[in-house]
């Protein structure tokens, strides 16, 4: 059995400790065990595997890496078969986790940790920032991929997390950084998955790539961008992919001055206001429409209501906050700016209607993936008790009549994002459960909490006997992972 000791806090902190700090605490062994310690009757109805990733470590040899969006990706598995549950966690073996383990410190920066010497040390001796395959996983034509935003996948084998090296989709995925973000959307009746990967060269722009679901990829568009603004996050319909792009705009002169770091260069400038882009699915030219500037990380979901697109996302009020919060996370991070689940709706005539869909603080939206591109009833997001504090909530908005549900994991607690998974292919948008992983801080670990997805009822709680650090997404799939068996190539995995 895994040793709660090998995850203790190196700060001395107390075990009865609520530092909520601690969530960063590294995670340094990789696990493999079955979950003896359950609260509840696990579902026999829940089979399948759910994979969530995030920064298991910020510390590269001897060097703790600064940002939050720089830490070593590390997966976690958990394998459900009707009857228990099997854990795994694995690093991805990205060659800044390798060199970790046998150096000092980094040889690439990190996206908001850059190293000394200025702009030759970052982006031409350390050629940009590294990748640190720690954002996205997605599951689709059989392939596990660990995604990051600024560079290519990660392939994983889907049963032991094995590292099998990047992922190009057979040498399609081009551009300077074989970007590949760590948001794709799907279309559940095609099957065919969609993506976009940032560009910069020659001219800042946007990939779009459409992925069939044989697993074979496209360039579908590219859409220009204007002074290299940041985009994480895209919504689908099925018409379009739809891109909401807020002036978050590069400062050059601050990035290649020397000192700052790639993620610091950011400002938001919101006299240049937010894009909706709308590229159609089938390739024909995008649309653009002006709107006052937003600020966002995430899209929910998206879709087409007679003439006018529809997109759902989480707003904040303020983006030097979060760039703040992101950067010092260890202090910061738990105390992010105020934000609320928001509906727009685009008319063919260029109208933006901005419509509330919950007064309720929260992050990390989610839907039934059955439904994405469609209309959807409900959205999940991980949220908070008050306007300021912990994301110690899982939230469920009817976003049809505005009411919220809440379920509170308790006092000093952070809520990762939760997962619906459908009680049958047939069942009800809201019919089934949430997966959340709940870091508990005053026992420095982490549960994973069952609820009913219908009425935030909890149906089970797994107790695992060490923390899992802060994690940002997750994916599900209704094949049961099996680290024990035989690993024949993964392209004969049958995945469905
Ligand atoms: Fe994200």
């Amino acid at each position: 059995m895994p040793r709660s000791s090998d995850t203790e806090p190196r700060s001395g902190a107390t075990a009865a400790s609520t530092d909520m700090a601690r969530v960063f605490a590294p995670l340094m062994r990789e696990h493999d065990y079955a979950v003896d310690q359950i609260d509840g009757d696990l579902p026999p109805g829940l089979t399948g595997t759910l994979y969530r990733i995030g920064p298991g470590k910020w510390e590269v040899g001897r060097t703790l890496m600064h940002h939050l969006f720089d830490g070593d990706g590390m997966v976690s598995q958990f394998a459900f078969d009707g009857r228990s549950v099997r854990f795994r966690n694995r690093y991805v073996r990205t060659p800044q986790f390798r060199h970790g383990l046998v150096s000092g410190g980094p040889v690439r920066p990190g996206v908001g940790t850059p190293l000394p010497g200025g702009f030759w040390a970052n982006f031409v001796k350390g050629k940009g920032p590294a990748n640190p395959a720690n954002t996205g996983i997605a599951l689709h034509a059989d392939r596990l991929l660990a995604l990051w935003e600024g560079g290519p996948p990660h392939r994983l084998d889907p049963d032991t997390l094995e590292t099998l090296g990047t992922y190009d989709f057979g040498g399609r995925l081009r551009g300077a950084l074989k970007a590949f973000s760590a948001h794709p959307k799907w279309d559940p009746v095609t099957g065919e998955m969609f993506n976009f990967g940032q560009d910069f060269s020659p001219l800042p722009a946007l990939n779009c790539w459409k992925v069939d679901r044989r697993g074979r990829l496209r360039r579908l568009a590219r859409v220009r961008m204007a002074n290299m603004p940041w985009n994480h996050d895209v919504a689908l319909t099925t018409e379009h992919m739809v891109f909401v792009l807020d002036p978050y705009m590069f400062d050059l002169r601050t990035m290649f001055g020397g000192g700052a770091s790639v993620f610091d260069a950011i400002r938001h400038r919101p006299e240049k206001g937010t894009r909706f882009v709308l590229v159609p699915r089938d390739g024909g030219p995008a649309r653009v429409v002006e709107h006052e500037a937003l600020v966002h990380v995430h899209v929910a979901n998206a879709f087409e209501d007679g003439s006018d697109t529809v997109v759902d996302l989480v707003l904040f009020d303020d983006f030097e906050a979060i760039r703040r919060d992101l950067s010092d996370f260890r202090t910061r991070f738990t105390d992010l700016p105020s934000s609320r689940l928001t509906r727009y709706r685009i008319t063919p005539a260029g109208r933006v209607i901005e419509t509330p869909l919950s007064d309720r603080p929260g992050e990390f939206p989610q839907y039934d993936w059955r439904r994405s591109t469609r209309r959807h009833r409900y959205t999940y997001m991980t949220g908070r008790t008050g306007p300021s504090g912990e994301y110690d909530t899982v939230l469920k908005v009817d976003n049809d009549t505005g009411h919220t549900q809440a379920h509170e994991a308790g006092p000093h607690t952070y809520v990762g994002e939760p997962i619906f998974v459908p009680r049958a292919p047939d069942s009800a948008e809201d019919d089934g459960w949430l997966l959340a992983v709940v870091y508990l801080a005053a026992e420095h670990r982490s549960r994973l909490t069952i609820l009913d997805a219908r009425d935030l009822a909890p149906v089970a709680d797994l107790h695992l006997p060490h923390h899992i650090p802060f994690g940002f997404h997750g994916t599900f799939t209704t094949r049961v992972a099996d680290p024990g068996a035989p690993i024949p190539h993964p392209d004969r995995l049958p995945i469905r």
